[in-house]
């Protein structure tokens, strides 16, 4: 199976598709790593040998002609699937047409609860006692796609953001290498989902 991983920042969960990935009996290869812009995380590609590229969202007149762009790099690398891991940017329609259901994305929030840019804050400034993570094919909504797979994680007193995000990421990337390997061996099919 042939991913291709999104970032915009960090690329914490993408280190971790990475490393299973790296094991030779996994049965799926990160084979590109892309960005909308020049993401800290792209540092992971150049570590494991594996090519990455750069749509840069402020290079283009439209979210429209951005989202073409980087079809067009995901058509170029024959990815399988596409995943979206910490891409901090809407897809536009046109480009969500072209790779849903095979698109995505990981949420640090127990979806529905929380969706949006800071679920981790909204879910600390709520007081709940668990949050959670979630995996879920993209479609034209903000995280409002089918779940694929979701997980529960508690919220502990004296919890920072950091500290909350922190939990909730190991989480996330359990999810999303059980969610490639289901996908993989054919257990999980994702038009089915969507
Ligand atoms: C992850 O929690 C992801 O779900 C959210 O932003 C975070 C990205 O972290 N969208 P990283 O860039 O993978 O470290």
């Amino acid at each position: 199976l042939r991913l291709v991983v999104l970032i915009s920042g960090g690329g914490s969960n993408l280190r971790a598709l990475l490393d299973a990935s790296d094991d030779a009996e996994f049965p799926a290869r990160v084979v590109a790593i892309g960005a909308d812009r020049d993401a800290e995380g792209l540092a992971h590609a150049e570590e494991f040998g594996i090519p990455s590229f750069v749509v840069p969202f402020n290079a283009f007149d439209s979210r429209e002609a951005w989202g073409d762009e980087l079809v067009d790099q995901l058509r170029q690398w024959q990815a399988d699937l596409v995943i979206l891991s910490g891409f901090m940017r809407l897809l536009p329609p046109r480009a969500v047409e072209a790779l849903s259901p095979a698109l995505l994305n990981t949420h640090p929030a127990y979806l529905p609860e929380f969706p949006g840019a800071h679920a981790v804050r909204d879910a600390l400034a709520a007081g709940v006692a668990q949050t959670g993570a979630s995996v879920i094919i993209v479609d034209h909504g903000v995280d409002s796609g089918p779940i694929v797979a979701q997980r529960r994680v508690p919220v502990l007193p004296g919890d920072t953001e950091g500290r909350l995000h922190d939990r909730i990421k190991l989480v996330e990337r359990e999810l999303l290498v059980d969610v490639v390997l289901d996908i993989a061996n054919g257990q999980l099919d994702l038009t089915t989902l969507a």
